[in-house]
């Protein structure tokens, strides 16, 4: 097995920098980090990672190391790892199993080394992990699994499996990849559903990738976001977040939904609401952020305008339909790093940023370190709540404890100065009791 595959060592020390910069953007996690060094909660742990590899993400690893954990990670998109972080992390003795633009097999091959290495606890951003474990678990076959087996070597499943005590979950995506393996009865270990709980999903999502989509969309394009005609499909946590930072940049946005109540939401926000053929005719830049399938396809491409910039904000590149796009096209050229000229055969000209894949890590370096500080802080926490119920925990997909997640709520609140006022306890009575109403 490799100690690690990363693309170039002699980027450590600029990684090396930039993860201590990021560390002054992450106060509860640096309190978390100092904790662990001392109680080593997850003395002796293995755990395997399969997260996007940033600076942020460094971090993390640290804290769980700090705790007594060893660490395998490797990256959770073929394109968002950044290379002079993964550098860092091998110097630093991390097995890290990461660079940026990765091949299909290559990817695999990544996943292959971490299960290798039979983690006790995972950590996912995706389920691409956990998924594997499963469809190695149950049989089921599919193209990737010979890639992971020849990295992974004579892995005992079964082993593995009876080893592992829980996992954890950083994304939407993830989260319904794993509700899906539950309603089935699949799931073979309890999981911890971080993204669910409110300091991360009502943060990072909307805030988060809010600011980091419209940082790739501008860094990759240099594109005016004033005045353009903006189209956001999915109002969700991510979408609403999009589409309002959006419009505060002077976008006049346009929202798709699927949903009654998020759509009406949207339109008692300020939004225009439309059907994604409406919007397909007259938009100017298109983000998705639906964690859908081809959302945007053959029949939308064919009435876009000439020049249409289109991203993706959702996990996997999936959301824009790139085989329509393909097969629409009669050529197409890199035209900057991040930007691909599809020519359709009119003529008329679509750019699409960073692949289609997710536009704020692949086009610009992901969320604000800020954010990431309450949504690792989770993390390290659910790995430890895991590590300390051991054996306990049914098989399902499990809510981060509301302790938790008010506990990295308050910590954050303090760490910006800002104070939290207190119920006296005439209030606490007055809230729990059906007798009191009006004086
Ligand atoms: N880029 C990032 O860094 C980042 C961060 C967090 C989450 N994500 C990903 O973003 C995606 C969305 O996450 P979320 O938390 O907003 O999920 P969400 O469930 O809150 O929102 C998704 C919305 O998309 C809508 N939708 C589904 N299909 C649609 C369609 N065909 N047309 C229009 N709308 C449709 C749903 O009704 C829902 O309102 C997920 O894939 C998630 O994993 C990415």
């Amino acid at each position: 097995m490799k100690d690690y595959w990363v693309r170039d060592l002699s980027l450590a020390e600029l990684g090396r920098r930039r993860i201590e910069w990021s560390r002054n953007f992450m106060p509860v996690l640096s309190r978390i980090l100092e904790r662990f060094d001392r109680e080593k909660p997850l003395k002796g742990v293995r755990v395997g990672a399969c997260l996007h590899v940033t600076t942020e993400t460094a971090i993390l690893v640290e804290a769980l190391r700090r705790g007594g954990a060893e660490v395998n990670i490797c990256a959770s998109n073929p394109m968002s790892t950044q290379d002079d972080v993964a550098a860092a992390m091998a110097e630093e003795g991390v097995r890290v199993y990461a660079f940026r633009g990765q091949s299909f097999e290559e990817y695999y091959r990544c996943i292959g080394y971490v299960l290798a290495s039979e983690p006790e606890l995972t950590i996912d951003d995706g389920a691409d992990l956990i998924s594997t474990i499963h469809k190695l678990y149950y049989g089921v076959e599919s193209e990737e699994l010979k890639h992971v087996r020849e990295a992974s070597g004579d892995l005992g499943v079964k082993r593995l499996v009876e080893g592992v005590i829980g996992g954890c979950e950083e994304t939407t995506t993830g989260v319904l990849r794993l509700r899906a393996m539950a309603r089935g009865g699949r799931l073979l270990y309890p999981v911890v559903a971080v993204n669910d709980a409110e300091s991360k999903r009502l943060f990072d999502n909307p805030i988060g990738t809010g600011q980091s989509a419209l940082d790739g969309i501008v860094r990759s394009t240099g594109a005016l976001l004033a005045g353009r005609d903006a189209v956001v499909v999915g109002y969700g946590n991510v979408g609403s977040g999009i589409a309002r930072r959006l419009r505060g940049m002077g976008a006049r946005v346009t929202v798709v939904e699927v949903d009654p109540i998020r759509a009406l939401k949207a339109a008692m926000e300020g939004f225009r609401v439309e059907t994604m053929r409406r919007a397909a005719s007259h938009g100017e830049l298109f983000l998705t952020a639906t964690g859908n399938i081809s959302v945007i396809r053959g029949e939308h491409f064919k009435l876009m305008r000439d020049g249409a910039i289109l991203a993706n904000a959702g996990h996997f590149d999936v959301e824009i339909d790139k085989r329509d796009l393909e097969a629409l096209s009669v050529r197409r050229e890199r035209v900057l790093p991040c930007v691909d000229m599809y020519v359709l055969g009119d003529g008329r000209r679509l750019f699409l940023l960073g692949e289609g894949r997710l536009v704020n890590l692949v086009c610009a370096e992901g969320h604000p370190t800020d954010v990431m500080d309450m949504s690792f802080s989770l993390q390290a926490l659910s790995a430890e709540y895991l590590v300390r119920n051991r054996g306990r925990l049914p098989r399902e997909v499990l809510d981060v404890p509301r302790e938790l997640d008010e506990l990295v709520a308050k910590l954050k609140l303090e760490a910006m100065g800002m104070e939290l006022e207190e119920l006296t306890e005439e209030q606490r009575r007055y809230l729990a009791s059906w007798e009191l109403g009006s004086r």
